[in-house]
């Protein structure tokens, strides 16, 4: 099996039973509710990656644990496709030739405008753009640059869904990959959700061998934090402290 391959279809893949789950008997909670608050709050979004694999085991162990996300009737419509070594090696070399090229995103899901989401919403959205100015400076065009290099991840996954698929089945793939990243927070593995990572979605077609009959929706890299400057700025723009509304 190629070892892209070897995530292609995780829904198909076993149920694991974990010790968590003799744990949670019996009314009694399989964590406490503080380390769970402690996880939630210790992921959030990395844009510059170090130069280190992922353990092919760990990326694993995290896709299982998100196998536990709940699904309409347990459809589990969702499939991850993961490229690490060549395969990612060859996608990037493909993804920075057209971002360079200037080549505008085609994204399967197409971004909406953000004068199409609520006044709240676009509140927000101006005020992470703020943020990434004010604590980046001059330096703050890093922040796009790294969009352009798959913010040098080691490790990328793609979620597809069926071109058909029903609007519940987009619901349930943002429970799968929620839990994927918190499973992946849990193994001191950092992560980030990027609509960069399927701006071309032909590439990923290409180069994992996704069907035609299939969207990729969104992308996660994955891997370990770099102490590059934009992880300072991240770490005080993007603290939970920070998350406005
Ligand atoms: C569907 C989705 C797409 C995203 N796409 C991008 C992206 O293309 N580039 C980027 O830098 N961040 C992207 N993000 C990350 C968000 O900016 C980030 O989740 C948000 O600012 C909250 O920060 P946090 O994840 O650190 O809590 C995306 C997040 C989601 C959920």
């Amino acid at each position: 099996m190629k070892k892209r391959d070897f995530l292609k279809n995780a829904a198909a893949a076993a149920a694991v039973a974990t010790p968590a789950l003799a744990l949670a008997q019996d009314g009694k909670p399989a964590c406490s509710g503080a380390d769970f608050s402690t996880l939630v709050r210790a992921r959030h979004s990395v844009r510059d990656f170090l130069d280190k694999p992922v353990d092919e085991q760990a990326l694993r162990d995290i896709v299982s644990d998100a196998q536990q996300a709940p699904s309409w009737v347990n459809a589990q419509e969702w499939k991850v496709y993961a490229a690490t070594g060549e395969t990612l090696a060859a996608f990037r070399r493909d993804f920075q030739a057209r971002a360079a090229s200037g080549e505008k995103g085609a994204s399967d899901i197409p971004p909406a405008h953000r004068t199409s989401w609520s006044q709240a919403a676009q509140k927000n959205m101006q005020r992470l753009s703020v943020d990434v100015g004010a604590h980046m400076g001059k330096e703050a065009g890093v922040f796009a640059q790294v969009q352009d290099t798959l913010f040098n991840a080691p490790a990328l996954l793609f979620f597809t869904l069926p071109k058909e698929y029903p609007q519940f089945a987009l619901l349930d793939l943002g429970g799968f990959y929620q839990t994927l990243m918190l499973a992946a927070t849990a193994r001191g593995i950092d992560s980030i959700p990027a609509y960069a990572i399927v701006k071309y979605p032909d590439l990923a077609h290409k180069h994992l061998g996704i069907p035609a009959s299939e969207i990729v929706a969104i992308g996660v890299a994955l891997g370990y934090k770099s102490t590059a400057k934009i992880r300072a700025v991240e770490d005080a723009a993007f603290c939970p402290s920070a998350k406005y509304t």
